[in-house]
């Protein structure tokens, strides 16, 4: 076998929720490819890549899954949750509404897995500066009162974005 000669492999699933619109699948790509898209549509349905870190000398093969904010666009939600052992929870820093639907992302994850899994919240498009609706202390105190990892990030510039995957990671593994 191809993995035993390479020694010990290890294969997380990690899933990415939040509303529409928070950048979730630039954010995945900017890990996985170093790209971002300016125009992303909507994301329909379910879609995941597989990444490689390196951990303490150990490769760690991370699935990142990635799926629609919109309800009407969602698979079924059970699926995508099962067997993830860690979560970005993502809102944008330059609205408002989508800090607020956090809870409910919480609630969805907690609901649909059984194990326990890291989780991080997210505050993407720091970038976007001049606009910002929520504050760094706001995120930090929601992230301290509910046990969650919190980092804010931009996908358009790149800021945090492998950091905010790898904590994760390193949690995890
Ligand atoms: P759904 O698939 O509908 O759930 O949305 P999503 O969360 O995957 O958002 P997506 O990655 O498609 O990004 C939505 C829009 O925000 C796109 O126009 C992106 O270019 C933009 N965007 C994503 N990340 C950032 C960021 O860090 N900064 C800025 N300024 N724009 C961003
Ligand atoms: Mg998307």
């Amino acid at each position: 076998e191809d993995n035993e000669e390479m020694g010990e492999e290890y294969l997380f699933k990690i899933v990415l929720i939040g509303d529409s619109a928070v950048g979730k699948s630039n954010l995945l790509s900017r890990f996985a490819r170093n790209e971002f898209d300016a125009n992303t549509k909507a994301t329909i349905g379910v879609e995941f890549q597989t990444q490689v870190v390196e951990i303490d000398g150990k490769e760690v093969k991370a699935q990142i899954w990635d799926t629609a904010g919109q309800e009407r666009f969602r698979a079924v939600t059970s699926a995508y949750y099962r067997g993830a052992v860690g979560a970005l929870v993502v809102y944008d820093i330059s609205r408002r509404s989508t800090f607020e639907s956090i809870k409910r992302w919480l609630e969805e994850l907690s609901t649909s897995c059984d194990t326990a899994v890291a989780r991080m919240l997210v505050g993407n498009k720091c970038d976007l500066e001049n606009i910002r609706e929520v504050s760094t202390e706001e995120g930090k105190s929601f992230a301290e009162e509910e046990g969650l990892f919190f980092m804010e990030t931009s996908a358009l510039d790149a800021t945090n974005v492998q950091t905010a995957f790898e904590i994760v990671i390193r949690e995890i593994y």
